[in-house]
């Protein structure tokens, strides 16, 4: 046995030679925060099932988002908690709704972090789901879809007047890209990017995120929009046709079970793609960690790493901040 030639662990025998050869890195500038605002003033409201994320009120959500663009955080996401809900999301696409202010003062105040928006209805809608609900004979209910295409533009433009960055799509309704590309360039808004949930399944891991977006469905459920979680081709075909519609970044989402997609996607299209480590993700290991089962920094560094490795350019994560202090360790 003394004549291998092949001894990968020649590679491996010191932190100076791992880190020599290390094929993936994680950067903060890779990560996007996710942040849920409110009405009020500060008020920064513990999410019970997400231990160390907050509802926030505009003037948290500024101090907060300084801090995580110190860290060098490539961006944040903002989903809206508004005041008021009803049948047809009016706040999602109100001048003054929850989101544009949040956005115009976060432009006004926080420089040099891309301020995505989720363009979805489910957290304005009194019912909680992503789209306009109808009464259909032999059926509970049904979701329109073309009518919930303009609300859902008529959202997105009134994110990119507010100054988001980037807008993206989470409501799963078929032609909302192109509905949406076309409503912003008739505005005048051609440079606004879109980040569209381009495979997003149907899945239980959203569980937290709903406590922390009030935004449970009050009947049914959303498998009649969010995707089969057995189905991968048909995931692919969602992806191209979000990219003929305009797409700049298509994501995938949830992202611990998905990972084949996150590879499958990188490398079909070779866009742009974000993965959506979603809450569930985070909860469960949030809560191993507290009891003592896993160790919480080291893990999530790992499961970070991995999406990075099956593909993902962009990773959204509720550990953004955490893993970004930790880089710099
Ligand atoms: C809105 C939306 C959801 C998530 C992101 N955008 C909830 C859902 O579709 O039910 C989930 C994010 C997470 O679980 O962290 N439609």
């Amino acid at each position: 046995m003394k004549f291998l030639i092949h001894r990968p662990r020649r590679l491996r025998q010191n932190a100076r030679l791992r880190a020599l050869v290390r094929e993936t890195e994680l950067n903060a500038g890779d990560f996007i925060m996710p942040y849920f605002v409110c009405e009020g003033a500060r008020v920064k409201k513990p999410v019970v099932s997400m231990p160390g994320v907050f509802q926030m009120s505009v003037d948290e959500l500024v101090k907060d988002c300084r801090e995580t663009q110190k860290l060098g955080i490539g961006g944040v996401i903002l989903f809206g908690i508004p005041a008021k809900k009803d049948e047809k999301a009016s706040g999602a696409y109100a001048q003054d709704g929850i989101v544009q202010r949040a956005v115009r003062e976060l432009r006004e105040k926080v420089r040099d972090i891309v301020v995505v928006t989720d363009v979805c209805l489910c957290e304005y809608m009194s019912h909680g789901h992503c789209g306009i609900v109808s009464k259909a004979r032999g059926k509970e209910f049904v979701i329109e879809n073309d009518a919930t295409l303009e609300l859902l533009a008529m959202t997105a433009i009134s994110h990119a007047r507010a100054g988001a960055d980037i807008i993206a799509p989470s409501d799963m309704m078929d032609g909302r890209v192109a509905a949406i590309r076309r409503a912003l360039d008739a505005e005048g808004l051609t440079q606004a990017p879109i980040m569209s949930y381009a495979a997003k399944f149907a899945s239980s891991f959203y569980g937290p995120f709903r406590d922390a977006a009030q935004s449970p469905p009050q009947f049914g459920d959303r498998r009649s929009y969010q995707m089969d979680f057995a189905n991968a081709e048909e995931a692919l075909r969602e992806v191209a046709l979000d990219i003929e519609e305009g797409a700049d970044i298509v994501m995938v989402k949830p992202a611990l079970g998905y990972l084949d997609l996150v590879w499958r996607v990188k490398q079909k299209f070779g866009y742009p793609t974000a993965v959506y480590n979603v809450s569930g993700e985070y909860s469960m290991l949030k809560a191993a960690a507290k009891n003592g089962w896993l160790d919480g920094k080291a893990v999530a560094l790992e499961m970070l790493t991995g999406f990075k490795r099956a593909g993902a350019d962009i990773i959204v994560t509720y550990w953004a901040k955490d893993a970004a202090r930790w880089l710099e360790e």
